[in-house]
């Protein structure tokens, strides 16, 4: 009995909007799995219970609405930790580091943002790419056509498919993009955004939210994070 109130006995019930490989995503089996999932897993563990994962739209996760009304115990779907997002949520320690990047089609010329003048660039709706485009966009008085789509696969189908000139997401999700289809895409650019990611509780479930970040200090420590670094982003 870890005294943690979970929704669900015997489980520890996480939210997460798929595909977000390699944090989230399902292997051939159809089972999900990624580097966020086995950071919970060992959260379960400790708890005494096993996880059990939804799939569910990015928009409820980071608004807040899947945690607050019970949905979930945990949200882990590489989510960055930002100021608004902390209103409504309650973040763990950051367990990963990463930037935005814009991709394109190997042999694409465009190398910036200037360079998608008249051009339509893809994002991914309600995350911190989308925002940090719609702001440059904005601010720099760029000509490019912003396009959203509801999930990463959409998005990287778009420019598969040269519905967009270019999309912009995390780095290391594109590491990953390219690492399982060789030759297709190339990140052009990076955007130094100095994003943390880090799981999120219902605000105010302390109970929880320690037993994560012991978790997460546990596994730096002992190597264990190092092992699952190694496994789902490489080196
Ligand atoms: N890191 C970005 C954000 O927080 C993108 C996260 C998208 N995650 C997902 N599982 N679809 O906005």
């Amino acid at each position: 009995e870890s005294g943690v109130p979970l929704i669900k006995t015997g489980a520890l019930t996480t939210c997460t909007h798929l595909p977000y490989a390699p944090f989230q995503s399902k292997d051939s089996s159809g089972k999900v799995v990624g580097f966020d999932v086995a950071l919970i897993d060992l959260v379960a563990t400790k708890l005494g219970v096993t996880q059990e994962i939804v799939d569910t739209p990015f928009e409820g996760i980071k608004s807040g609405s899947d945690l607050n009304s019970g949905k979930c115990d945990v949200a882990a779907a590489g989510m960055t930790i930002t100021d608004e997002r902390k209103q409504v949520l309650d973040f763990s320690e950051p367990y990963f580091d990463a930037t935005q990047a814009l991709a394109v089609l190997t042999g694409s010329p465009v190398k910036t943002l200037e360079g998608l003048a008249g051009k339509r660039l893809g994002v991914q709706g309600g995350t911190t790419g989308e925002d940090y485009i719609k702001k440059q966009v904005a601010e720099k008085k760029l000509d490019i056509e912003v396009v959203s789509y509801r999930d990463l696969a959409a998005l990287q189908q778009a420019l598969a498919t040269n519905q967009v000139e270019a999309a912009v997401n995390d780095l290391p999700v594109w590491n990953e993009y390219i690492k399982a289809n060789p030759g297709k895409v190339a990140v052009a650019a990076g955007f130094d955004t100095g994003e943390q990611y880090g799981f999120a509780v219902k605000k105010g479930n302390t109970a929880l939210l320690e037993t994560i970040d012991e978790v997460l200090a546990a596994a730096r420590a002992d190597g264990t994070y190092d092992k699952i670094y190694a496994t789902w982003i490489g080196e």
